[in-house]
């Protein structure tokens, strides 16, 4: 098993990176007051409610609530565990992230599988270098040296067993990377031989498959890598690491067929499109990409395939298909593919093709409507029958309102459809399992602050958020004074969050949050970190915070010297956040 990540290295790690860099590599993010804000890359809006904070470290949705530290930021957008994410962000300032004891078999397992990729490419782009024929086929592409550069095209020379002494790998190495093939007589050979390389990169950049076209004619044209322990064709896509940042900058992707069409394109200028491995566009696909913009393109071949394989595409974007998201689909006339409309006509022609795009719902009504006569009541039935499923995987909003709507037009009759199902709601707690916090006290109206002074538990509950937010709080704190009694789950987290401080006071919101992001209350401390110290989100100063922070110990050590003569009332021993299974919210705010 993994051997936990320790503590001191998260601290290290997330005090020498920025979110706001890490953040705005992703997000256009602007400047305001003194955080950065941004339309939200987790829900759909116009106006921004994305805020990221500087001092805290934290970056928090108030319209989806979404909230976090830069590792949570990369778990969520680019869809990493954590420990992917947390390797990630050690790479970008050149840290190896240490663990507890033993180590994490699966990920001690791949990572010298990565290296290996990574020499076998760069093999082929060494050995593309020597090879006069193989630049020339490319340069008769039109590619440029710069862009082979940036998709690190290669070249796989003639002869069957180069790769091994080449990147000094192992059989099983390269055999489990699907690089050789074992025959069945047992010889051992390279899978690709004579043929243009395009590494297959994930969304961190590391390469975890290879795609192999022969030069001029022979089957099979294209060679991939297969599925492997690193390499899932329904998960990944073609240059979404190269295209993400002319993609977020333009709000928009691209979606072609081919290798080519993605590399053709960007040597003209059209640096957002992605491809999919040679296999259909899955749930998994669509998801990645409206993660990263609101707007998709499907460019596919105009003939019965491809037309095909764009209803295929459709089906798995309907599902995915809320309001502010958008999707069209653009075919190509015959034998054209994006390479040769763009190589041959040039980037106006290929922008005026993609202007052509269908709307989504135009697509679909249009191939629903194929070959049937709405002129008559058995095509009208037919049209509502076809219909009707498909509009049940749409959530709800726009887009299904505007097709049932056609529909309706079309058969001249209503459209019984199910209801839709909710959007995914953030997840609800179990039953019993601890919650998060009800939302805390809003200093300011009398009657409120009145309110929060009766209750032990928010007295705790808003000392949390003052550690959490501004951990410099305790600068005044004295053990011995003000210490709170933990004979509650609250004080004793209250506690707890004291000592992570005070082991650390340079300590960010975000990297104190991490200390418990295994806790059954990180959930709710994340809350608490990201609720309003001030009405109409005012700047606390951090001297009044650590005022009032002393205030409320010493109210709390009050409240506990006139209460805690007899035992301990169920009412005095809610916990903070609950935890415990003890009550999830005090009384006065059910
Ligand atoms: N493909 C594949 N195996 C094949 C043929 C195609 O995996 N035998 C996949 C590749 O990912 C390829 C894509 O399907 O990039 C599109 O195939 P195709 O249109 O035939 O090739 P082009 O991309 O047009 O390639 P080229 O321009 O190099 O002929
Ligand atoms: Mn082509």
């Amino acid at each position: 098993m993994a051997g936990r990540i320790p503590r001191d290295f998260i601290d290290n790690l997330l005090s020498r990176i920025d979110i706001v860099d890490v953040i705005g590599e992703r997000v256009p993010l602007k400047k305001s007051g003194s955080n950065y804000t941004a339309c939200c890359p987790f829900h759909n809006e116009k106006t921004p409610s994305f805020t990221v904070s500087q001092t805290k470290q934290f970056y928090h949705c108030f319209g989806c609530q979404a909230n976090g530290t830069a590792i949570s930021f990369l778990m969520n957008y680019d869809q990493l565990h954590f420990i992917d994410a947390v390797e990630q962000l050690a790479e970008s300032v050149g840290l190896e992230v240490p663990r507890e004891g033993g180590h994490d078999a699966a990920q001690d397992k791949r990572k010298p599988l990565y290296e290996v990729m990574e020499r076998c490419a760069r093999y082929y782009s060494d050995t593309l270098r020597k090879s006069p024929e193989a630049i020339a086929y490319l340069k008769r592409r039109g590619l440029s040296g710069e862009t082979a550069k940036t998709f690190g095209l290669g070249y796989a020379p003639p002869g069957w067993t180069h790769l091994q002494s080449a990147t000094g790998a192992s059989n099983d190495q390269l055999l489990s990377l699907g690089m050789q093939i074992r025959h069945e007589e047992g010889r051992i050979y390279d899978r690709f031989r004579e043929r243009i390389m395009f590494p297959i990169r994930d969304r961190r950049g590391r390469i975890i498959g290879f795609g192999g076209r022969i030069l001029d004619n022979g089957e099979p044209k294209y060679l991939n890598s297969p599925e492997t322990t690193l390499f899932h064709k329904g998960e990944e896509l073609y240059a979404l690491y190269e295209a993400r940042k002319a993609a977020v900058s333009e709000q928009r992707i691209l979606i072609v067929e081919g290798y080519m069409d993605v590399i053709a394109l960007w040597q003209h200028g059209v640096r957002n499109a992605v491809a999919t491995l040679g296999t259909a566009t899955t749930p998994s696909h669509i998801e990645t990409l409206f993660r990263t913009v609101p707007e998709l393109v499907f460019c596919f071949d105009g003939d019965r395939a491809g037309r095909d394989a764009a209803w295929r595409a459709l089906r798995a974007t309907l599902p995915a298909l809320r309001d502010g998201r958008d999707a069209h689909f653009a075919f190509l006339s015959d034998g054209e593919d994006p390479d040769s409309l763009i190589s041959g006509q040039g980037k106006a022609a290929f922008d005026a093709f993609i202007r052509s795009a269908l709307p989504v719902t135009d697509f679909m009504i249009e191939r629903l409507s194929e070959g049937l006569d709405l002129s008559g009541v058995g095509g009208k039935a037919r049209l509502a029958k076809e219909a009707k499923p498909l509009i049940e995987t749409m959530p709800e909003g726009i887009y299904r309102q505007l097709t049932i709507r056609q529909i309706e037009t079309l058969i001249g009759a209503r459209l019984d459809v199910a209801a839709a199902r909710e959007e995914t709601p953030p997840p609800a707690p179990a039953p019993h399992a601890p919650t998060g916090p009800a939302t805390p006290a809003k200093p300011g109206t009398g009657t409120q602050r009145r309110r929060a002074e009766k209750s032990e538990s928010l007295l705790l509950r808003r000392a949390a958020t003052l550690v959490l937010q501004i951990p410099a709080v305790i600068a005044n704190y004295d053990e011995s004074r003000h210490a709170p009694v933990a004979d509650t789950d609250g004080a004793a987290l209250l506690l707890d969050l004291i000592k992570q401080v005070r082991g650390n006071p340079q300590i960010s919101t975000a990297a104190l949050l991490e200390h418990f992001r295994e806790s059954p209350v990180f959930k709710g401390l994340s809350k608490l970190a990201s609720a309003p110290l001030l009405p109409d989100n005012h700047e606390m100063d951090a001297d009044a915070a650590a005022e009032e922070f002393i205030n409320i110990l010493r109210k709390l050590r009050l409240l506990a010297e006139r209460n805690r003569t007899g035992p301990v009332p169920e009412s005095h021993r809610r916990g903070l956040l609950g935890i415990g299974g003890r009550r999830l919210r005090p009384p006065e705010e059910r």
